[in-house]
This record gives structure tokens, C-alpha cells and sequence, in this order.
């Protein structure tokens, strides 16, 4: 594991960020990364008191004081407007985006309600595209080069039962970016996506590995590298793509997951579970049959 910061000092000097579920998880530890590499940051979500405490956690870790939390539902497109009013006020232009902030929870689909389906695809898509439209619109008309990166995630394109809704959500912001970073780059704009595998968060382990399951399913078995991500390495990841360095960067889906969805995708793989003394036996055999 190389958990070093990346970036040099001052790389995101210049850059406004708005960061949606800033205050906890991955969004978190992005935030502190990009305020520590000089940006300033807008952190929004629901919770306001979890964005305060986060605000003051930040300021006394980082040592810098450019952070400003805005409590905002990003299912409803007023309340985004209204973020991004506030964090101009403050900052000035905006010029970064990240779509972080998510819902989900695993469940036979089934069982689900309409409304089940609905508040997580509402948070993950509706959520997303409420963000990247409000000030897309912004950035064409005051001809300001923006900047988007998603967090999805690797069954965007696999697919996932129990998971559905999320699924769902994340195949529509990949397609978002991917369809955006066709269109709006002759504007400047560009939109990249991360697609991390597990990474532990209080959010994401609460509500996808209860106890439980865990006791039955050990999702470290399923990642060749046998371990879970750090953060500071997702944060490496999108300080790279929020920053200059990543330029020419447009319309790509990184995987961050120590191998974990192409081991689950391939045909063969779980033949890592033959023993190595059953090998010569099964050579034999193939070789008789030729
Ligand atoms: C079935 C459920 C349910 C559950 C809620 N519902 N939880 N149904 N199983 N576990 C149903 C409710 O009964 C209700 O339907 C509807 O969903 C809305 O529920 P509310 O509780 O009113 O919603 P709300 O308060 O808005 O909360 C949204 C939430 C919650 C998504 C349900 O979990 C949340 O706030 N999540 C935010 C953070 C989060 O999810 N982080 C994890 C991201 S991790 P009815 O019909 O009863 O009204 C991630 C990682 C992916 O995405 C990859 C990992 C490797
Ligand atoms: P998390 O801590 O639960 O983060 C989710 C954030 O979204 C919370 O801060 C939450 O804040 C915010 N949010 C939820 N609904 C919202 C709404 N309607 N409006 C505004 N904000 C809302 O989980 P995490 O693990 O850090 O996940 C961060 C991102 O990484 C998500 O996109 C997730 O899908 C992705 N991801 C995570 C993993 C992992 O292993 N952790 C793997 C793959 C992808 P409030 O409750 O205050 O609104």
C-alpha cells in the first residue's frame, strides 16, 4: 500500500471545488486532500450539522481555513442552485465539480417498494445530473472550462443484483459523463468518473456488509490484491483528475479495486481454488484427450 499524498503543494491552488456528501467517507477524505493542495472547498449534503463538524475537523487537520459547508438536498434542483449561489458567494467561480454523494443498501429487488427504487436512483442519478446541469449551464455561458469527475463504481457497466438501484444510478452517471465529455468539450468542460471497489466507509460498510453478511461473505476473497482500498489513494486518483495534470483527460472511467471486477469477470479464475498437487493430474488428462 503507498498511502503518500501525490500532487506537489499548491496544485489545486486556483480551484473552486464543489464536493456533494463532503462531510463523510470518501468525500471526506477528497475534501482534505484537495483543501491541503490548495483548493477551496464547498462541501454539501443533507446533514449540516455532519457537514459543521466536518468543516472544523478539516480546518484543524489541514491547517488551512477554505472550506464552507452548505446543507442541500441534491434530488431537488433549487437546493442545488442555491449551494452553488452560496459557495460563488463565498469563493467566487466554481470551477470543479464532484459528484460523490450516494444512497443505497443491499436487498432482493423484490422486495423493494417503488419508493425504495426511487430514493436511491433519485439521490445517485437525479442527484447528478441536477449538479452537472446547474452548473454546466453556468460554465458555457461565462465560458469558464469546468471540470466534473463521478464516483461510480465498477458494476456502472457489470451490472449487480442486490443492488439494483444503484446500479442502475451509476450506469446513468457513466453514461452522463460519457455523453457530456462528447458534448461539452469543445467548451472546455470536461467530465472524467472513479470506479472504486471497496474502500471501507461507515456508509457504504453499515448498509452493504452488515455483520451478517460478512459472516457468510468475505469481500477481501474477491479482490486479487487482498486488501481494501486506502483512501488516500482514491484521493490521489481524483486530485490527479480535478487538477491540470489530467488535461487531455476526458470521458474515461478509471477502476480503482486491486483487480477485483475483472477477477469476478473472468471465465476461469476461480480455478485459483484447484490445489497445485491437482494440476499434474489434470494435465495428464487434457493431454490424453487430445
Ligand atoms: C428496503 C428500504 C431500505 C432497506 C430504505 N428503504 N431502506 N427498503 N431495504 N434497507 C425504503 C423505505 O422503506 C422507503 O420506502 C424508501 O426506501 C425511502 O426510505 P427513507 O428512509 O425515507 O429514505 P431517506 O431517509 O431519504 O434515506 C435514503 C437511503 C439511506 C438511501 C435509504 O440509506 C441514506 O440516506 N443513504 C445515504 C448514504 C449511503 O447510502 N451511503 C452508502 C453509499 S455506498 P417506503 O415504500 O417504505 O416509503 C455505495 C458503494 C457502492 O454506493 C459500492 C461498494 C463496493
Ligand atoms: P457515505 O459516507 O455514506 O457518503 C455518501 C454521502 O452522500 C453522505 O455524505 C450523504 O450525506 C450524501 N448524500 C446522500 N443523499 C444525499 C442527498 N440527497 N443530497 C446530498 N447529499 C446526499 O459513503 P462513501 O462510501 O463515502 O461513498 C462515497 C461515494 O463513493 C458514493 O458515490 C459511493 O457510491 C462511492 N463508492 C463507494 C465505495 C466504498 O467502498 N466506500 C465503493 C464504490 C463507490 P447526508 O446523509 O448528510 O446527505
Amino acid at each position: 500500500m503507498y498511502t503518500d499524498s501525490m500532487l506537489k503543494d499548491g496544485s489545486l491552488k486556483g480551484k473552486t471545488i464543489l464536493i456533494t456528501g463532503g462531510g463523510t467517507g470518501l468525500g471526506r477524505s477528497m475534501s482534505k486532500y484537495f483543501m491541503s493542495l490548495g483548493a477551496n472547498v464547498i462541501i454539501s449534503s443533507r446533514k449540516k450539522d455532519v457537514l459543521d463538524k466536518t468543516v472544523e475537523e478539516l480546518k484543524k487537520e489541514t491547517g488551512f481555513d477554505t472550506i464552507l459547508a452548505v446543507g442541500c438536498d441534491i434530488r431537488k434542483y433549487e437546493e442545488v442552485e442555491n449551494a452553488i449561489k452560496l459557495g460563488q458567494e463565498k469563493f467566487g467561480p466554481i470551477n470543479v465539480l464532484v459528484n460523490n454523494a450516494a444512497g443505497n443498501f443491499i436487498s432482493p429487488t423484490e422486495r423493494l417498494s417503488h419508493k425504495a427504487f426511487d430514493v436511491v436512483v433519485d439521490i445517485v442519478l437525479r442527484g447528478s445530473y441536477n449538479c452537472t446541469l446547474a452548473l454546466g449551464k453556468q460554465w458555457i455561458e461565462q465560458k469558464i472550462p469546468g471540470n466534473v469527475l463521478s464516483i461510480v463504481t465498477t458494476y456502472a457497466w457489470t451490472g449487480s443484483g442486490f443492488v439494483a438501484p444503484s446500479a442502475c444510478g451509476k450506469a446513468g452517471v457513466l453514461a452522463l459523463t460519457r455523453s457530456l465529455a462528447a458534448e461539452w468539450g469543445k467548451y472546455g468542460i470536461r467530465l472524467n468518473a472513479i470506479a472504486p471497489g471497496p474502500f471501507p466507509t461507515e456508509g457504504a460498510w453499515a448498509r452493504l456488509f452488515p455483520e451478517e453478511v460478512a459472516k457468510k461473505i468475505d469481500p477481501l476473497k474477491r479482490i486479487p490484491l487482498g486488501r481494501f482500498g486506502h483512501h488516500q489513494e482514491l484521493a490521489n486518483l481524483a486530485a490527479y483528475l480535478v487538477s491540470d495534470f489530467s488535461a487531455f483527460v476526458n470521458g474515461e472511467v478509471i477502476t480503482i479495486d486491486g483487480g477485483e471486477w475483472i477477477h469476478g469477470a473472468g471465465e476461469f479464475t476461480a480455478m485459483e481454488q484447484i490445489p497445485n498437487k491437482m494440476w499434474d493430474a489434470i494435465e495428464k488428462q487434457v493431454r490424453s484427450g487430445k
